[in-house]
């Protein structure tokens, strides 16, 4: 069987980045939930699973400059860094397993769409939460993107872990708590859709 890693740099080798299932042209949702978590461009932000994302494109556009970016592959991670051109410098590049790395710095704003999700094994989802609540900043905001009770159950050709309210309360690390979810409905570039819920996520108060 091949490694997780091995599964998506062939992804990223052999497709076109624009016509796979979760791109999209604009992270509009992701920009929005940015806006209701009332994110400042002078706060640290992480894109987990980053892939070839334009997310990081619009954050540099509004002004942003503390961006780290981590995904498994080094194509898709390079594919963001020549796209990026004369800002390719501005985002730390990860090419990492987020169930695997440790941070030595703490993020404002972590972001996940569409990875959490491939999570099947307990011990993966224990680990990356365990790193969620070490690594968000005190007043920070995860926002975590799933694909919903609606929405299917594989990506990719991958096995996936649906998410409603419930579901990602019994899985967040016990220092975290659920503050919202949004439903939102994602047109892949066939046309067809997938509905995905996004999970805004903080430290309990203490
Ligand atoms: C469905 S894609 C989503 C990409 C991007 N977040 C977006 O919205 O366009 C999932 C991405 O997560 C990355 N990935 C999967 N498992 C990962 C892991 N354990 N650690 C880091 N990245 C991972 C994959 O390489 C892939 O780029």
């Amino acid at each position: 069987m091949s490694s997780r890693k091995d599964h998506w740099e062939n992804i990223y080798h052999t497709k076109d980045h624009t016509e796979v299932s979760w791109y999209q042209e604009s992270p509009q949702i992701s920009l929005e939930l940015f806006s209701k978590i009332n994110a400042l461009p002078s706060q640290s932000v992480i894109d987990v699973g980053c892939g070839a994302s334009l997310l990081v494109d619009n954050l540099i556009t509004h002004g942003y400059r503390d961006i780290t970016l981590i995904d498994l592959s080094d194509k898709a991670l390079s594919l963001i860094k020549s796209r990026l051109g004369d800002n390719a410098d501005i985002p730390d590049y990860l090419s990492e397993d987020i169930t695997s790395i440790k941070f030595n710095q703490s993020f404002d704003i972590w972001h996940d769409r569409a990875v959490f999700h491939f999570l099947t094994d307990a011990s993966d989802r224990e680990s990356y939460m365990t790193t969620l609540d070490k690594n968000l900043a005190v007043n920070g905001r995860a926002i975590i993107g799933a694909f919903s009770l609606n929405g299917p159950e594989k990506c990719s050709g991958l096995e996936i872990v649906q998410y409603d309210a419930d579901k990602m309360k019994s899985v967040l690390a016990h220092d975290l708590e659920l503050v919202d979810t949004i439903t939102d409905t994602h047109v892949m570039p066939n046309g067809s859709t997938q509905e995905f819920m996004y999970f805004i996520i903080k430290h309990k108060a203490v």
